[in-house]
């Protein structure tokens, strides 16, 4: 019989990708989501990619405890991956209060009905925990540091939420924190994708939409940062390849697999790359000039941080296959395809 996940947030960006994964893993895949900031286009891309026209989806919203509880009432969920947040780092900074009833309240609603139900739990964390290290590659013992915005200061919050669920179920919940690095990309088949509302706040769509004309011209913040070129390091992890990480997570968890019951992974390459450095591979594998400026630096924004991401190497079974050549031609693919190219 085939075990069930819970997808919150699963009409998203990430979610939408790792509901295809998951399925064509063998799961069955609930998909919840208040299409609060996204619309049905990645949804009706993971029914053509996989096939299947049976998905459940289920428009609610995790702050809304009742619709929580009806959620695990009508489906039997062996495992929940919360996306279900907000998760633009600047619009945190201008709008507090915002970010923290949203994405703290839907993940306790989460955990409070996963606690009676004994559901394992997976939780959608990110490197901005870690704020800017001391010391890179970061791993899991990595110290994080006090949150440089709302945004990621929910992250941290829900990280304790998670764990101390788990030490007071004494295990019956199981949970595991994947940090993200930097997600890029799109799903090979151009059908889902990074959908921004409005002015992208992320790297990589503003780039595609420069590249597209919908943009005018990209804004490179800071190039008098203490890196080889000037410009920020991140680790820009394959979306395709983020979403294969939480199959093995999910794995591990029901399959019984995991050693602690509340464990942290960091889901990254290892590899640093740069502003610069992305822009250039971005031109070269799609065969185009971007038309960029420098600018000045974006608070908020750490010089570098990448993942050593042995432990998900080693623990997971997981591993980043993807160049970011192969990424970045993905993302352009989305971009042409969304202009009806
Ligand atoms: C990457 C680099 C910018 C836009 C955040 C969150 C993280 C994750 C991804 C949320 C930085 C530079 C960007 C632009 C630029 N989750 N940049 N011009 O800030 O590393 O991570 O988003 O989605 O949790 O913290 O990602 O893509 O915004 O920026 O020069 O127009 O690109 O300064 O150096 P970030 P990003």
């Amino acid at each position: 019989m085939s075990k069930t996940v819970l997808v919150s947030g699963g009409a998203g960006f990430i979610g939408s990708h790792v509901t295809v994964e998951l399925i064509q893993a063998g799961y069955e895949v609930v998909v919840a989501d208040n299409f609060s900031n996204c619309d049905t286009t990645c949804f009706e891309g993971v029914k053509k990619i996989t096939g299947r026209e049976d998905i459940p989806l289920v428009r609610m919203d995790f702050c809304d405890e009742a619709a929580v509880r009806k959620l695990f009432a009508d489906y039997a969920i062996d495992a929940v991956i919360h996306f279900a947040a907000y998760k633009a780092v600047g619009e945190s900074v201008a709008e507090p209060v915002k970010y923290y009833k949203n994405n703290l309240q839907s993940f306790l609603n989460v955990l409070d009905v996963a606690q009676e139900k004994g559901c394992n739990v997976l939780f959608s964390s990110s490197a901005t925990v870690y704020g800017e290290p001391d010391t890179v590659p970061v791993t899991e013992q990595s110290p994080r540091k006090p949150a440089t915005s709302p945004y990621g200061n929910t992250k941290q919050m829900c990280e304790d939420f998670l764990r101390d669920t788990v030490l007071a179920t004494k295990g019956l919940v199981k949970g595991i924190a994947l940090r993200y690095f930097n997600p890029i990309g799109a799903h090979p088949s151009a059908l889902i994708g990074e959908l921004p509302r409005g002015v992208p706040n992320n790297l990589v769509p503003f780039i595609t939409q420069t590249a597209i004309g919908k943009r005018e011209c990209l804004s490179i913040f800071g190039n008098d940062y203490p890196t080889p070129d000037g410009t920020c390091q991140r680790d820009y992890i394959d979306i395709v390849d983020l979403a294969r990480a939480h199959v093995f997570a999910v794995r591990r968890m029901l399959d019984g697999k995991m050693e602690q019951d509340y464990e942290i992974f960091n889901v990254g390459t290892g590899r640093p790359v740069s502003v610069l450095e992305l822009v250039n591979a971005f031109e070269k594998v799609n065969g185009l000039k971007l038309n960029y400026k420098f600018a000045p630096r974006r608070a908020g924004d750490v010089s570098a941080i990448w993942a050593d991401p042995t432990l998900a190497n080693e623990k997971l079974g997981w591993r980043a296959e993807r160049s970011v050549e192969e990424t970045l031609k993905s993302a352009w693919d989305w971009e042409k395809h969304l202009a009806g190219k």
